[in-house]
């Protein structure tokens, strides 16, 4: 990708740039529809991402080509309007917020690539976002934190772009750690690196369907959830015990419930994961992400037939430890934690299972964990 990224610069501006931005999505292992309550998410960055090549420019403009739509375009930065309708939105949502909050930005000109596939939950967005940052901090000379970064991705999704998302993508898609997942807590945003056991290997594997309505039903989501809490006079879910939620689970519609018994377990669960990845028990790992395929299946009810179908498929192959569903769910790709001396039998097992069963074409990706995004001067 590198290099294709810093050819593709000379091909379409004159000299070579003087910055490149690795920015990665990631994969989340456990920990979903968690986020938004002030929950616990146990993420990785992955191998896959967006790349730009660039160099300062003069003028306060900011001129980007983009490899994957063939198509350049551009903004003033003394004048960024929000038009909601191509992928520059989201540079110009981060410039418009990092201006917003004191940063004083350079324009560039630059090209931006990607190899992370678009709408399948890998959180190709939230790496578009991190990497128009690092960009901006690199062209104008300013460093940022990894927290603050985040806060201003999800910023952008959330009152640029109009997506109500959470925290996870922007935060582990900026603060990712090579041969780790991270362990989120995502109300105060501090996080730990969990070392991925050197005999485990993270397969992720897209449906090749993608996410239909998911916008609706994840807004319907955030709201349920709201709603228990209210009902229990507290913050968030995360707030909200076992214990007492059993007391008083009679008294809720019975959906409500059910929304706010996932994000119950699902913490629990996340926390439980994080141990046993750290004792080296892959078992009682993969034990801990089919569970949490079944409460975001039954009682959270985001998966799809597709995502159901890929995980059981995955189960059944050999050397699958656990499958889940992963991300905002409704189509997209699902996760498995994988014997790593079995990856082939693995691959070969679940391209057939999912095949027969659906009768579509699996991607299976076998990624490793990397560093959040980077800038690097050329
Ligand atoms: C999407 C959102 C995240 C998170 C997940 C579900 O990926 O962008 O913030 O809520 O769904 O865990």
């Amino acid at each position: 990708m590198k290099n294709s990224v810093l050819e593709l610069y000379t091909r379409i501006f004159p000299g070579s740039p003087r910055f490149l931005v690795r920015s990665p999505g990631r994969v989340n292992l456990i920990g979903e529809h968690t986020d938004y309550n002030d929950g616990f998410v146990l993420p990785l960055a992955i191998n896959y991402a967006v790349w730009i090549a660039l160099s300062p420019l003069d003028e306060n403009r900011v001129e980007l080509y983009s490899g994957d739509f063939d198509q350049q375009l551009g903004f003033d930065l003394g004048e960024i309007r929000n038009r909601k309708e191509t992928w520059l939105e989201y540079i110009k949502g981060v410039a418009a917020h990092l201006i917003n909050k004191g940063f004083n930005l350079k324009g560039f000109q630059g090209v931006i690539q990607s190899n992370l596939p678009i709408g399948a939950g890998l959180s190709s967005s939230a790496a578009i976002e991190m990497a128009a940052v690092k960009a901006f901090s690199g062209v104008s000379g300013f460093s940022i934190g990894v927290k603050e970064m985040a806060l201003v991705g999800q910023k952008v999704e959330n009152d640029w772009i109009g997506v109500n998302c959470g925290i996870m993508d922007q935060l582990i898609s900026a603060g990712g750690v090579r041969d780790h997942a991270v362990f989120i807590d995502c109300r105060s945003l501090d996080y730990r690196p969990i070392r991925i056991p050197g005999n485990a290997l993270i397969a992720i594997l897209d449906t090749a369907t993608r996410r239909e309505l998911a916008h609706s039903a994840y807004n319907e989501r955030r709201r349920q959830c709201e709603q228990a809490a209210r009902f229990f006079n507290i913050a968030s879910l995360r707030d909200l015990s076992l214990e007492l939620f059993l007391e008083n689970r009679s008294k809720l519609d019975i959906t409500v419930g059910n929304r706010a018994l996932h994000v119950i377990s699902e913490n629990q669960r996340t926390r439980l994961t994080t141990e046993k990845l750290e004792e080296n028990d892959l078992k009682a790992a993969g034990k801990l992400l089919v569970e949490s395929h079944r409460s975001l299946r039954d009682l959270y009810e985001v998966s799809s037939p597709a995502l159901n179908q890929i995980s059981e498929a995955a189960l059944a192959s050999r050397g699958c430890y656990g499958a889940r569903m992963t991300g905002g769910g409704f189509g997209g790709c699902a996760v498995a934690l994988v014997d790593a001396n079995k990856a082939e039998n693995f691959q070969e097992d679940l391209y057939r299972l999912y095949r027969n069963v659906s009768g579509l074409e699996p991607k299976i990706y076998l990624s490793s964990a990397v560093d959040g995004t980077e800038l690097i001067t050329v």
